[in-house]
């Protein structure tokens, strides 16, 4: 990030970006326009890149680079990175390349998390994220006393993506890696993959549903009061409007989305 904290302004009523390879980030963007409702949001979902979670570094490397520049264009004050993924992988690289802030979901959650008062925590993350270690090297880096336990559900985003929510078959597979992760007795379970609090529903079938932590609820406040404390917030007193970019399938983007957000006003423009 160049120079925004010198920034003399008292406000910024540039659009804010947000990305995921899908609509897993919907449910960042859902929590962040709740807090911040005067704000212009521009929201990009690689639909026809995703999964992310199978993709080498080099490949989301490239991906993410493309999308920051697509948000260079839209002249953007920040870019929140709306999933683990990238934010495990392409962060610490990109971080330095663009002139706006961007905020990684897992660096700006793990804080909170390691201050929880518990012994065990679990993360549930896609294959990327997980192999790349990110979560329990920030957590532990604010607390080694903690346990950290990392198991990879690469299947749950297609799940997602395709609504498949709730299905005996989908419901089998979330399971599966839900009885896996309870025999670590973990206090608290991370949805460390924007796209899983779209399974609550269906963990909570298994589990009590405070077991599990949605990583975009404290993102979400790290955000507003960044942006507060960077005098980076809109002056307006408009309601909040939305953008939506897909690189494939805006229908598909639209139906997986409802749950999160009200997509049957939304226009979702093909780009790429
Ligand atoms: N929703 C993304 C994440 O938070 C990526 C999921 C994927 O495309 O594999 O990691």
């Amino acid at each position: 990030m160049k120079d925004l904290q010198n920034n003399s302004k008292n406000f910024d009523n540039r659009p804010i970006g947000f990305f995921d390879s899908g609509v897993g980030g919907l449910t960042v963007l859902d929590k962040v326009q709740k807090l911040l409702p005067n704000e212009n949001y521009i929201y990009f979902g690689d639909t026809k890149n995703m999964p992310y979670g199978e993709k080498s570094e080099a490949q989301l490397l490239n991906f993410a680079d493309k999308i920051f520049k697509f948000f260079e264009n839209k002249n953007v004050k920040a870019v929140v990175m709306a999933c683990n993924t990238t934010s495990a992988v392409t962060y610490d690289k990109l971080k330095n390349n663009y002139n706006f802030k961007i905020y990684p979901i897992i660096q700006s959650v793990s804080k909170v998390l390691s201050k929880m008062d518990i012994k065990n925590i679990g993360i549930f993350a896609t294959d990327a994220t997980i192999n790349s270690h990110c979560y329990k090297k920030e957590i532990t880096k604010y607390n080694s006393n903690i346990n950290v336990y990392e198991i990879a559900c690469p299947e749950w985003v297609k799940i997602v993506e395709d609504s498949q929510e709730g299905t005996s078959e989908s419901d089998k597979l979330v399971k599966e890696k839900l009885d896996e992760m309870l025999k670590n007795s973990p206090d608290k379970i991370v949805l460390g993959c924007t796209h899983y609090p779209y399974l609550i529903d269906t963990l909570a079938k298994f589990a009590q549903k405070d077991l599990f932590i949605d990583p975009a609820i404290n993102f979400a406040q790290y955000i507003k009061e960044d942006m507060k404390k960077y005098n980076m917030l809109s002056s307006s007193n408009d309601a909040a409007s939305f953008e939506f970019y897909v690189s494939s399938s805006p229908e598909n983007f639209k139906i997986a989305g409802e749950m999160f957000f009200d997509m049957k006003k939304a226009k979702i423009n093909l780009t790429y």
